[in-house]
């Protein structure tokens, strides 16, 4: 810094000195001393004058040639200057780099700003979402996708999960759209196109449908000739006894899976919500208590029942009844023999509740998140002894989608399990216990 100075500062001293050696000469000092004090001023105004000249007009030039100070000014103004010029021109490739990248995605992705205003939108947001960018920019993308599960996802705010529609512009493609919060009141909207595992899903569940309704009959068949044979007593050689009963037993079960999964393929397929009535929950589960009891036979479980008669579910009854049974009876399976089991029917501010609590075998942690899948069992061996084939929580978690509503599990190995069936209020009918039939709400169909 002082290496930079003083030259400038000898430079003043040596003007300020000659002028007052001339000065004194000629007698006029003060004359002299104001000329190189103006001199200097003048000098220092001029390069001023060239500096902000410079940064107005010609800053993409060369800086002007100076001397001393000024000229150190000048140089290091310029190289501040190129510096940012890179920096601006990296930041720009960049950006350059990012949008095309975003732009080659095959998923359509769309940058909202707050209010949900589209900000930037790829090209596939073009194809999948019929957005058109740039005209759309700044436009809410609720008054562009305007299907009503998509508004609904918007409003809700929950993002977890995507949602998925029919891509606005060509009905036949299905998409799962998922909006991703970032920054501040910022979100990223991505759609995929899931038309492929659509389908592939479809193929499955038309598959199992099919399947299973074909081998319904050959399954009957086979049952009635070992019933037959069981039945013919003495005629039938004994070594033949056993096997034919254990027969029996197996085509029975085969039987049970293929009834579960046309039930399931059945609740997959039907619409949602049809032919939702007012059930009678209550005289329901006092039917299925009666059930259960007969299923824990010699056992002879504790099965009480605590159920508000004026509740009920807008529902199907033969679904939610299939859910309950499956729930009550796993119960009375898990439950070693006089354990105690607990129905209860409920409504609280969140909706109602169907809940089961036994003390039975439990559920380790680890297995409570996998039980609705299908075919699930935590003991493999223990469910085939009890002729278990793990569609029934599968059918259960099913049933309730249909209704909206979700089954919570809570479980301690050796302690006990409550399996609890959660409906929103939307469908809860208070007060109903003594309405003989209620018609479907408005817009519900069958
Ligand atoms: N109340 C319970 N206590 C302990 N374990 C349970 C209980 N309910 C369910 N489970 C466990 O969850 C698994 C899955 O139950 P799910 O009802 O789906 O199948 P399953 O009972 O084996 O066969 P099924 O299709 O005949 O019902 C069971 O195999 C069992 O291990
Ligand atoms: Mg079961």
């Amino acid at each position: 810094m002082i290496g930079i100075w003083s030259p400038e500062v000898w430079k003043g001293i040596g003007l300020l000195a000659a002028a007052l050696l001339l000065g004194a000469a000629f007698g006029y000092t003060a004359w002299f001393l104001l000329g190189a004090v103006t001199i200097y001023l003048g000098l220092h105004l001029y390069n001023l004058h060239r500096l902000e000249h410079w940064l107005r007009v010609g800053r993409r030039y060369h800086p002007p040639d100076a001397r001393g100070i000024w000229g150190d000014v000048f140089h290091g103004l310029y190289r501040l200057q190129q510096r940012n010029r890179r920096r601006k021109r990296r930041l720009a490739q960049f950006l350059d780099r990012f949008e095309q990248v975003l732009g080659a995605l095959p998923d359509a992705t769309v940058v909202l700003g707050a209010d949900h205003t589209i900000e930037w939108a790829n090209e596939a947001a073009a194809r999948l979402l019929n957005l058109r960018w740039p005209q759309d920019s700044g436009r809410r993308i609720q008054t562009l996708v305007r299907f009503p599960l998509f508004l609904e996802y918007v409003e809700r705010g929950d993002f977890a999960e995507p949602v998925e529609m029919p891509s606005p512009a060509d009905g036949r493609v299905r998409l799962a759209v998922r909006l991703i919060p970032y920054g501040q009141d910022q979100l990223l909207l991505v759609a995929r196109d899931m038309t492929r595992i659509h389908r592939l899903e479809q193929v499955r569940r038309d598959f199992v449908a099919n399947v299973s309704h074909e081998l319904r009959t050959p399954l009957t068949v086979m049952r009635g000739y070992l019933e037959t044979l069981e039945g013919a007593g003495d005629e039938l050689p004994a070594a033949w006894g056993e096997p034919v009963a254990i027969m029996g037993q197996q085509v029975a079960r085969m039987q049970r899976i293929v009834e579960d999964l046309l039930l399931l393929a059945r609740l997959e397929a039907e619409p949602v919500g049809a032919g939702a009535r007012v059930v009678k929950v209550a005289p329901m589960l006092a039917q299925l208590r009666e059930e259960a009891r007969v299923l824990s036979g010699e056992r002879g479980h504790r099965i009480e029942l605590t159920a508000d008669e004026e509740l009920c579910l807008r529902g199907e009854e033969h679904v939610l009844r299939s859910a309950f049974a499956n729930v009550l009876f796993n119960a009375v399976q898990y439950t070693p023999a006089g354990g105690g089991i607990t129905m209860r029917w409920y409504a609280d501010g969140d909706g109602a509740h169907f809940e089961v609590e036994d003390n039975g075998i439990g559920v380790p942690p680890a297995h409570i998140p996998r039980l609705t899948e299908r075919f699930y069992r935590v003991d493999k061996g223990r469910s085939r002894a009890t002729g278990g084939t793990g569609l029934g929580l599968a059918i259960v978690k099913h049933a309730l989608n249909r209704h909206d509503g979700r089954l919570r599990v809570q479980s301690e190995v050796g302690v006990g399990s409550v399996f609890t069936c959660d409906f929103p209020r939307e469908r809860v009918v208070e007060g109903c216990g003594s309405i003989e039939a209620l018609p479907p709400p408005k817009g519900a169909a069958g």
